[in-house]
């Protein structure tokens, strides 16, 4: 399995980093690409070097890269996930406005018809934001919000954080052990 992973500048970048543990356990491909905004929220909220995210995954990419294999249609994935998504790179997505790398990769992922996840994540929503997210679910996109469940009783943020990872995990078909489903002991 070949997975397109985008970590953009919203809040829950940790998001991003488990999901990249998780692929790298499985030998998962992986290409990576960091927003520059992300860089920025990866050093605030979990201490951390762009650099060392990048290391979890196998193939890295600058922003700007225009000749990384994922521009093109024609390298093929099984699909892209975007955790956490920003507002500003799902209204790129919804627009067509491929003006960086992740927005490009995601482009691509839509129109060859791809499984594109995004993890959104902005409270509270403006109308523009839901506009957008309703755009991009007819088209197919999958919306994950960043929004983690508590009857499987978290103890701590980690567990949080893989409920929501396990359930974009669910959606790619990869099994794993991260929450506990309803009713499970
Ligand atoms: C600490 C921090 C937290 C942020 N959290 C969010 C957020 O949760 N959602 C969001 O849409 N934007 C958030 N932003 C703003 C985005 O980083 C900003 O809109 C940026 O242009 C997004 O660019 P990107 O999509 O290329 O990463 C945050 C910015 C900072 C510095």
């Amino acid at each position: 399995m070949r997975l397109v992973v985008a970590i953009t500048g919203a809040s829950g970048v940790a998001y991003g980093k488990r999901l990249l543990e998780v692929l790298r356990e499985r030998d998962i491909e992986t290409h990576l690409i960091i927003s520059k905004a992300a860089e920025k929220v990866i050093e605030h909220e979990i201490e951390m070097t762009k650099v060392r995210m990048e290391k979890l995954a196998d193939h890295p990419y600058d922003i700007d890269d225009w000749s990384a294999p994922i521009v093109s249609g024609s390298f093929e994935t099984d699909g892209m996930i975007i955790i956490p998504c920003s507002m500003k790179t799902l209204a790129g997505i919804a627009h067509g406005y491929s003006d960086n790398l992740v927005l490009r990769a995601a482009d691509v992922t839509l129109k060859e018809k791809r499984k594109l996840i995004l993890v959104p994540r902005e409270t509270p929503l403006n109308v523009i934001h839901l506009r957008n997210m309703t755009a991009l679910a007819e088209q197919g996109v999958v919306i994950v919000p960043a929004m983690p469940a508590y009857y499987n009783k978290p103890k701590d943020i980690d567990d949080l954080v893989d409920f929501v990872v396990g359930r974009v995990l669910d959606l790619l078909g990869i099994e794993h052990t991260l929450y506990k489903r309803w009713r499970e002991t």
